[in-house]
């Protein structure tokens, strides 16, 4: 069975950095806790009943290994489409992987509760789940937008016993949502565990997010050789913070032949400031929320506003590590717009009878761009992160039927 693992190029230094990006938090109290969390991680990933409990959580509740799907009539277009179906996964998406850890952990450190943002609801029900499973409270905090545009996942989170903090500062959406629970979280820190939802923040998260969803690679790499012989020419996974892109990439980083291709929301245009979240692609370097990345910024480094009608990818800043990748050019960063999203979610529903996570769509709407370039003999595998039952009254509102 495959196994978690980081490759080293993806591993932080020993100040939590990843070349120029990353880093620790400075505030005493934070960086007090997040040392406790982090030693915790390193305790518990060496320790085999930890492992054990986890791989039995991951087969029985969450159904891995989830399977990878050859999409032939999207293949119709060039090269072959195959999808590593992440939205098969208990509760839907990518993330129950890693809440399943953090939770875990959270519990081994003696805590009561666990608190995290959301942006599209899949972290917030993920973790909610977990808290559940493993008998914590849960607090999630979500931006009053994303709230009215995922009301599924927000009913979910309050069936699961999860107490829901709505979030109205600023656009209503996931910094907002991020810059609340961090709030929160420092009231009540001796008992609490923050359990951040992607590859962001400052240490020890995206070196732990990454660990738990690198399954999700690994698994693929496997599972592709296994069934198909060799492995992908390309592996593609749409950006937000970066964690679904993550978890596959790192298990290819040493294929020098496997392209790895993140596909950020270009929104309704790269030409309009405000109206798209493609942070690597037009992002410059800060730092943002305690941890240094390539964010989309004003003058004055505020962060700009964002948007894409994926309410996942909608994130000013980006995990480090990809930052990263991109700096040493092992990484290609390309983006789809929110009508290619559109077009990418029907073009899924309708040839294959799977409905994508409109972030998950991202990814799909480069891949069916991609293929129509390529020759039927090249293989593109896609993370397709989520299901889209989430937004399908959203996407409903959008078009005609
Ligand atoms: C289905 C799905 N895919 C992708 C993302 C983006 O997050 P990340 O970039 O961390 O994978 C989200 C975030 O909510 C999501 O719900």
């Amino acid at each position: 069975m495959a196994q978690e693992k980081l490759n080293t190029l993806v591993m932080p230094d020993n100040n939590g950095n990843f070349g120029k990006h990353g880093g620790k938090i400075g505030h005493p109290d934070l960086a007090n806790a997040l040392a406790e969390i982090e030693q915790g991680f390193h305790n518990i990933i060496k320790d085999a009943d930890f492992i054990s409990e986890m791989k039995r959580l991951q087969t029985t509740f969450v159904g891995r290994p989830s399977p990878i799907y050859h999409a032939r009539s999207l293949s119709k277009r060039g090269a072959q489409i195959f999808l590593k179906r992440e939205d098969l996964n208990h509760t839907g998406a990518h993330k129950i992987n890693h809440c399943i850890g953090e939770v875990l952990l959270a519990k081994k450190l003696g805590k009561k509760k666990v608190i995290a943002e959301t942006g599209a609801g899949q972290h917030g029900v993920a973790l909610a789940t977990a808290a559940a499973l493993l008998g914590l409270e849960c607090e999630i905090h979500m931006g009053v937008v994303d709230i009215a545009k995922e009301h599924p996942n927000v009913s979910r989170m309050k069936i699961l016993g999860a107490k829901l903090v709505p979030v109205s500062a600023g656009a209503g959406t996931l910094k907002e949502a991020v810059d609340s629970a961090f709030a929160s979280y420092m009231s009540q820190i001796k008992d609490s565990m923050f359990a951040i939802g992607s590859v962001v923040g400052p240490a020890p998260y995206p070196e732990m997010v990454a660990y738990f969803q690198s399954i999700v690679g690994h698994e693929a790499r496997e599972q592709f050789e296994a069934q198909h012989g060799g492995l992908p020419d390309e592996v593609i996974a749409c950006v937000g913070g970066g964690s679904n892109a993550m978890g596959l990439f790192n298990a290819f980083i040493d294929d020098k032949s496997v392209e790895l291709v993140g596909v950020e929301p270009a929104g309704e245009g790269l030409d309009k400031p405000g109206r798209h979240a493609a942070t690597l692609s037009l992002g410059k370097f800060g730092n943002i929320q305690g941890f240094n990345c390539y964010y989309l910024q004003e003058e004055d480094g505020t962060p700009s506003a964002v948007h894409s009608i994926a309410s996942g990818l909608d994130y000013p800043g980006v995990g480090p590590q990809h930052c990263y990748l991109k700096d040493i050019g092992r990484a290609r960063y390309e983006v789809a717009t929110d009508a290619e999203c559109l077009e990418a979610f029907l073009a899924l529903s309708r040839e294959e009878g799977i409905i994508p996570a409109l972030e998950s769509s991202h990814a799909v709407a480069y891949a069916l761009r991609r293929a129509a370039q390529l020759d039927p003999s090249k293989r593109l595998l896609v993370n397709l992160s989520g299901r889209g039952d989430k937004d399908i009254d959203f996407v409903l509102g959008k078009i005609e039927v």
